[in-house]
């Protein structure tokens, strides 16, 4: 059992968070997963099949690391959320000119929105630990990035951030005495002050494999993958008398503290990368499959489960996944190449102990059903079947039409088979939804061919689709879980914990 205690000089201050944080409101809003898009590839895939990948795995909320417009034009009504980026090559010219800003604002972002859904934008990747320099800049980058978007009227509709590595936390456990490098402060202070008024949310990444790797044996390996821990085994939290599980909820809650203690208690976390990698080099021997596999299902099991944090409970911590693809150009370890859930050619890396179709990521896609037109069907009733789907079924048939990926073959069988089945996934396969006066049946071989992906389909395409296709519409009417906003408060149990501590604090203060 870990346990920290507090010096009682802080108790005071911790007494007046505890105060602030229990009484902020906090609206139910459901937390997402999402995933990285790193492009490090030697072949990379077209941002058609991309698209297609994570319609097939049902991933509705994606980051880029740059605004490529190949990758926005392909996401465009597809139903996914996007993040875009403005790279840390570009964030001193930006920092230092509104204008450059503006330029890319209307580039990058007006140009595709809404068509694109364009939900937040990125400024620079953990800006204070890899370019210290421009994060003088940073805050001034955030407030012109942000007046572009309010002269477009597009503020509301588009949060501005920064994502930060873990590193700036110090202290970070027990979470309660967790505090920023103070020499930070500077751009640290100006930055909440920006997110609390703009709505935007901290957004944090946060890797247990790295903590676990640098602890020296300090931290377990069942801590770090977020497994299931007997009560005895997990650290608690001295000053607050929380009991923590994993590392990734605790550093989620030293966020919290590190900015209460600046006076911040209503800025949502949001992590923007979280992973563990599937191979390493012989110096990196939890770099492993079963290791990746773990991690990643608990933690989408965790974010979807509405668990929140200890210190949160049941507040939404949307996170993106750390990441779609193995890199394979990337420099550095082994371990830095294999972060991926997918191989280039959208073979999955490993398949994830998740079951569930429909939802993102679900492990049972390679058992799906799909609904395809019977043999010998009655031409005439397809035909009718195939324009109910397409009209007042409400089934987005332009996929089948010519020029487009499903058009080929070109015959009523084959666009029947792609409408039934659409509209089959879009019912969320319900009994009933594939008969069609008779004419269809449900199958269990994917009718997917070529770049024509049915819906349902695993995503697993052939490494020989042409890689110059251009961007099939393909348009979603489901549109994933909102983003996660707002304010967070405690439970009623989580506020007589902090009572008892307060109690406790008053009698040692005493
Ligand atoms: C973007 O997604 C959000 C969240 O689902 C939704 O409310 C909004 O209507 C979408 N915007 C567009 C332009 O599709
Ligand atoms: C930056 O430009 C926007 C228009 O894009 C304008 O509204 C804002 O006042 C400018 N800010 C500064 C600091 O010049
Ligand atoms: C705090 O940040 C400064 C500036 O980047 C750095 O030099 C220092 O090492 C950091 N302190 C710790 C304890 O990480
Ligand atoms: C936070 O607020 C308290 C009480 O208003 C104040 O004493 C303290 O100086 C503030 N701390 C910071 C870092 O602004
Ligand atoms: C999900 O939540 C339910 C009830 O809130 C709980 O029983 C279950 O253990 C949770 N599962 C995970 C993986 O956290
Ligand atoms: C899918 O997930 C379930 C539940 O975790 C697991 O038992 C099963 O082995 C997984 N399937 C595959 C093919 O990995
Ligand atoms: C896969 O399909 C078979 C046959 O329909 C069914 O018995 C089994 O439960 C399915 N498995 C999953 C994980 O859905
Ligand atoms: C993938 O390739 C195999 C043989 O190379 C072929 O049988 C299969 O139909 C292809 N699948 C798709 C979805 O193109
Ligand atoms: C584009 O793909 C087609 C096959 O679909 C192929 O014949 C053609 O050579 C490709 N063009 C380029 C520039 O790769």
């Amino acid at each position: 059992m870990m346990s920290w205690k507090l010096s009682e000089s802080s108790m005071a201050v911790l007494l007046l968070l505890f105060l602030a944080v229990a009484v902020t409101a906090a609206p139910d809003e459901d937390a997402y997963i999402g995933v990285n898009i790193g492009t490090e590839l030697s072949d990379m895939p077209h941002p058609t099949q991309v698209v297609a990948l994570l319609k097939a795995q049902q991933i509705r909320h994606v980051r880029l690391y740059n605004a490529d417009r190949g990758m926005l034009i392909a996401l465009a009504n597809s139903g996914i959320q996007v993040m875009v980026s403005v790279p840390n090559d570009q964030l001193l010219g930006i920092g230092q000119s509104n204008s450059t800003a503006a330029n890319w604002v209307s580039k990058n972002v007006v140009a595709h929105y809404p068509a694109t859904n364009i939900t937040a934008i990125c400024v620079g990747s953990e800006v204070f630990s890899t370019i210290p320099n421009a994060a003088a800049v940073l805050v001034n980058a955030l407030k012109y990035i942000h007046s572009a978007l309010v002269a477009s009227n597009l503020d509301k509709q588009i949060k501005v951030s920064t994502p930060v590595a873990s590193a700036i936390i110090l202290d970070s456990f027990p979470p309660s005495q967790a505090f920023f490098n103070r020499s930070w402060n500077p751009v640290l202070v100006p930055m909440l002050n920006f997110l609390q008024s703009t709505g935007s949310p901290f957004m944090l990444n946060v890797y247990p494999y790295y903590d676990y790797m640098q602890s020296n044996g300090v931290i377990p390996l069942d801590y770090a993958l977020m497994q299931p821990l007997a009560p005895n085994k997990e650290a608690v939290d001295a000053n607050t008398l929380v009991h923590y599980s994993n590392v990734f909820d605790a550093m989620v809650d030293a966020a919290y503290f590190a900015m209460a203690f600046l006076n911040f208690t209503n800025i949502p976390v949001m992590v923007t990368e979280s992973g563990w990698p599937s191979k390493g080099d012989s110096n990196e021997p939890d770099a492993t499959l079963e290791n990746a596999n773990t991690y990643n299902s608990n933690l989408i099991r965790h974010i979807l489960n509405k668990t929140g944090t200890p210190k949160h409970p049941g507040v939404a911590v949307s996170t993106y996944i750390y990441e779609l693809y193995n890199e394979d150009l990337k420099p550095g370890p082994v371990s830095e190449k294999n972060w991926g859930l997918f191989n280039a050619n959208g073979e999955p890396v490993y398949i994830l102990h998740l079951t569930g179709s429909g939802s993102v990521l679900a492990n049972d896609t390679t058992n799906q059903t799909y609904c395809t037109a019977k043999e010998g069907a009655d031409p005439k009733m397809l035909q009718a079947a195939l324009d109910w789907a397409c009209g007042p079924g409400k089934v987005d048939c332009s996929a089948i039409l010519q020029g487009e990926p499903c058009y080929e073959p070109d015959n009523v069988i084959a666009h029947a088979t792609y409408a039934f089945d659409s509209y089959y996934h879009q019912m969320g396969k319900a009994p009933n939804t594939c008969d069609f006066n008779g004419v269809a049946t449900i199958t269990t071989t994917n009718p997917s061919h070529g770049t024509c992906v049915f819906p349902g389909s695993s995503g697993r395409m052939n490494g020989t689709l042409a890689n110059n296709v251009t961007a099939p519409s393909m348009s979603s009417t489901s549109s994933g879980s909102p983003p996660a906003r707002g304010y967070y408060g405690m439970s009623f149990m989580g506020f007589l914990v902090c009572l008892r501590v307060i109690l406790g604090s008053l009698e040692l203060l005493l």
